[in-house]
């Protein structure tokens, strides 16, 4: 099959925020939004993010989601370097957790304010500067936001919450034509996943269970991301997709 290339007149023109762009699928995403003309302001915790924004010849800050000032901090810095800000893409989390019995208070705190309580702050925060109509939100869910998934009980509780913070947001802020969405991407290759894919039994059960056979890449994700913020996606609000392989719908499909 003939793979889909960038369009760099896609976006031209637009000004995208992404959380969690150092590395992994938020990297991935600042990529692809690059390549398809958009202007690129990537945000992460991490140093390196200054360094992946440089290679994409885009804006870099130095910025944890957490931190309560960082929703006007990250509007501020996109004004100032492009002007204008059409979509977010909230991508910054955390992975792994525990039982929820195992799970101290920090850790339930950390789980549920990097993931979700974090992303409800800088959204309300950008809100104001989207175009009305025009402006663009896609949240990272998870499958395992959608099924259960013993044994990271916070993390999966969190990502549950972004499922259902994109359909509130969608209506709240359909009438004012800015559209949400959420992928909820299967098991891809990224630092997050690279400890558990050290682990034989879980990366074989986990492509085993996903009918295309494969682990996913950040430019799988950042594809779909990228058609919620496109023209074909003008009539699509509220939809939590599942970015799997057709886990969700099919595991275990060949047994
Ligand atoms: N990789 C997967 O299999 C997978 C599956 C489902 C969902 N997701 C979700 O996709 C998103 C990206 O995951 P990834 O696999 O690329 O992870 P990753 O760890 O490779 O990258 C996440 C990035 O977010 C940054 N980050 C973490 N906390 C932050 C904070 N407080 N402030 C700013 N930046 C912060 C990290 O520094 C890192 O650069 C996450 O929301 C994750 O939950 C990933």
């Amino acid at each position: 099959m003939e793979a889909v290339l960038p369009d760099p007149t896609r976006f031209a023109g637009k000004v995208a925020i992404v959380t969690g762009a150092a590395r992994g699928i938020g990297a991935g995403v600042a990529e692809r939004f690059a390549a398809d003309g958009a202007k690129v302001l990537l945000v992460d915790l991490l140093p390196e993010v200054l360094e992946t924004a440089a290679r994409l010849g885009q804006v870099g800050l130095v910025k944890s989601v957490t931190d309560r000032d960082a929703g006007e901090t990250i509007a501020q810095a996109a004004l100032k370097a492009f002007g204008r800000i059409d979509f977010l893409i909230n991508n910054a989390g955390i992975g792994g957790s525990k039982r929820l019995l195992d799970s101290d208070d920090a850790l339930i705190d950390r789980f549920l304010d990097t993931n979700l309580g974090s992303m409800l702050r800088i959204t309300r925060s950008i809100v104001p500067h989207l175009p009305k109509p025009g402006g663009r939100i896609v949240n990272l869910s998870s499958i395992f936001g959608i099924t259960g998934y013993p044994g990271t009980t916070a993390y999966a509780v969190a990502k549950a919450g972004v499922a259902q913070f994109t359909r509130q947001l969608a209506g709240e802020l359909a009438p004012d034509g800015i559209l949400v969405n959420a992928v909820a991407p299967g098991l891809i290759e990224t630092p997050m996943t690279s400890g558990h894919l050290q682990n034989a039994l879980y990366t074989r059960l986990m492509v085993e269970g996903t009918p295309v056979e494969r682990l996913g890449q950040p430019a799988d994700i950042a594809g779909p991301i990228a058609f919620f913020c496109s023209d074909d996606a003008a009539f699509v609000t509220g939809v939590v997709m599942p970015v799997d392989g057709g886990f969700l719908a099919a595991r275990h499909g060949r047994i």
